[in-house]
């Protein structure tokens, strides 16, 4: 049997949004306190190499890594609590990689629906990383033996891959060595979608997207995406089962429920009957309220990129500390 141990990660390729806020990082400050109360280690990663899976900007990726560790830092991950760090600094991530690329089949990635979303119809054109991207991210997570991985909705898929790798190796070489993982998608705001469309996800990783609401964005900007967001004429339902079939009242509620720490029959019990030209103002502002502290304490963190880099910089070490003995026993394991 496996200690718990808790690793997630987001890409550093672009902007954080209230996607990656609400579906990721808020769960992972959970995380961290749950892990401080019952003793066991969380692990939280800016993943480099996979945003360059699709081309980034040199300079634009280096400023994007600060800009989410200071984004995981405003929101409440503490270096005292929680490891943080930045994935291409550690390298054991890439060399279980390999290994795991040895033990993945061709089928299993050609079946992941992020790599026919990203890739589109031009397969023969995008990178063999973005392929391989799934490999690499169970390595990230089974490199420190991690039971748990709080995500989104969309990354379910992946975590199942995980865990096929997992159980695959620990069939081929006999052995019980890696953990078989559980993905961890809790909260009202499991999938954000996007303010424009309700079929989409908001994504940092959308640049077509202009909707999205990231967490730089000031007050104005933030009411006045909510503003334009697409809803129905409908009044909003006194319960969740009023929601059905309505993608962009949905998702709006889902937000508000997820700010404001409640569920979703809470909010309807408060909210039901109002039109949406009264509940989007009472969204913005409570969205405005839960954002600006976060993002006025990120652009703090901006001005001081060496303290960022020294807590990255001592988070590596951590890390490496754990996936080293891991990477040497697979290495065991494997004849090598
Ligand atoms: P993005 O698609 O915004 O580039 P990543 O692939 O880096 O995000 O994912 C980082 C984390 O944020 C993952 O756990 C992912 O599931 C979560 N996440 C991303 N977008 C959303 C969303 N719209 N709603 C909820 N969670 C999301
Ligand atoms: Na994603």
């Amino acid at each position: 049997t496996f200690q718990p141990r808790v690793f997630s990660g987001i890409q550093p390729s672009g902007g954080l949004t209230l996607g990656n806020y609400l579906g990721a990082m808020r769960r992972f400050v959970d995380w961290q306190d749950k892990g401080l109360n019952d003793g066991f280690e969380t692990i939280f990663c800016m993943v480099d190499l996979h945003a360059i899976t699709v081309w980034q900007d040199p300079e634009a990726l280096r400023r994007q890594t600060r800009e989410l560790a200071a984004g995981y830092i405003a929101s409440g991950l503490d270096p005292a609590k929680a490891i943080l760090f930045n994935q291409s600094q550690v390298h054991e991530h890439t060399q279980l990689a390999w290994i795991f690329n040895c033990i993945a089949r061709m089928g299993w990635m050609q079946r992941m629906t992020q790599w026919k979303d990203k890739a589109g119809k031009n397969q023969q054109n995008a990178s063999l990383g973005l392929f391989a991207y799934p490999s690499l991210m169970a390595a990230d997570i089974l490199v420190y033996h991690a039971t748990h991985v709080p995500v989104g909705e969309d990354q379910k898929q992946h975590i199942e891959l995980t865990r096929d790798i997992a159980i695959k190796f620990n069939n081929d070489y006999g052995v019980d060595f890696f953990p078989v993982t559980e993905p961890v998608i809790e909260g009202a705001a499991t999938r954000v979608m996007s303010l424009r469309d309700g079929s989409k996800k908001m994504s940092k990783s959308d640049p077509s997207d202009m909707a999205r609401i990231n967490m730089t964005d000031d007050a104005d900007a933030i009411a006045q995406k909510i503003r334009k967001a697409r809803t129905d004429p409908e009044a909003l339902p006194s319960e969740a089962d009023g929601l059905e079939g309505r993608a962009e009242a949905r998702n709006l509620v889902n937000i508000y429920a997820a700010l404001a720490d409640q569920t979703v029959d809470q909010v309807l019990a408060d909210v039901g009957g109002k039109q949406f030209s009264e509940f989007k103002p009472m969204l913005a502002e409570l969205a405005v309220a839960k954002l600006s502290p976060i993002s006025t304490e990120m652009a703090r963190l901006m001005e001081a990129p060496d303290e960022i880099d020294a807590i990255l910089r001592n988070g590596a070490e951590r890390a490496r500390a754990i996936a080293a003995p891991v990477l040497k026993k697979t290495y065991d394991i494997v004849g090598m």
